[in-house]
């Protein structure tokens, strides 16, 4: 089993960007930790970090048939990509959206989420706990899956 986590512009800027809003907490240090999940979880994990739109669906649409669920915060994409949007629907894995801020409390134009109608579930103003929760929740999501596979599996047999 393996998560892919995707992370959108300005996030390797995570510590010194808007301290105010995102914390002191840099993006290494939060992927330290979900690392530390997936290995007590007992699933592969992996990192990827762009700040263009098309690396970003390049990346997703890897994913078909590389990982089980897709862990992602588009970042500023959220609010315009159709193309992430496309790409998530395309896959069709599990996938869950994280914000650190909460973006239903900020600018008009941070209110609306291209990708959360395509996400089994968002996650937003937790700050970094965002990611762990997220965590959480994937290999919730994954054990269930798994669950039902089996259960299919049982019923052809
Ligand atoms: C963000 C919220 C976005 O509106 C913003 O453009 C970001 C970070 C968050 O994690 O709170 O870059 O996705």
């Amino acid at each position: 089993m393996k998560i892919m986590v995707i992370q959108g512009p300005n996030l390797n800027m995570l510590g010194i960007r808007e301290q105010q809003i995102y914390g002191p907490v840099k993006l290494e240090q939060i992927h330290a930790q979900m690392q530390e999940v997936a290995r007590q979880g007992g699933v592969e994990i992996e990192f990827f970090q762009s700040n263009l739109e098309g690396e970003i669906v390049d990346k997703i649409q890897e994913c078909y048939g590389d990982a089980n669920g897709i862990i992602i915060n588009p970042a500023a994409y959220t609010h315009t990509s159709i193309a992430i949007r496309d790409a998530i629907s395309a896959v069709a894995l599990p996938t869950i959206e994280v914000h650190i801020s909460n973006i239903y409390r900020r600018e008009e134009f941070r209110q609306k989420s291209m990708i959360a109608p395509v996400c089994a579930s968002s996650l937003v103003g937790f700050g970094p706990f965002g990611y762990h929760l997220a965590m959480v929740g994937m290999l919730q999501i994954l054990k269930e899956l798994q669950a039902l596979q089996e259960a299919q599996k049982l019923q052809q047999a």
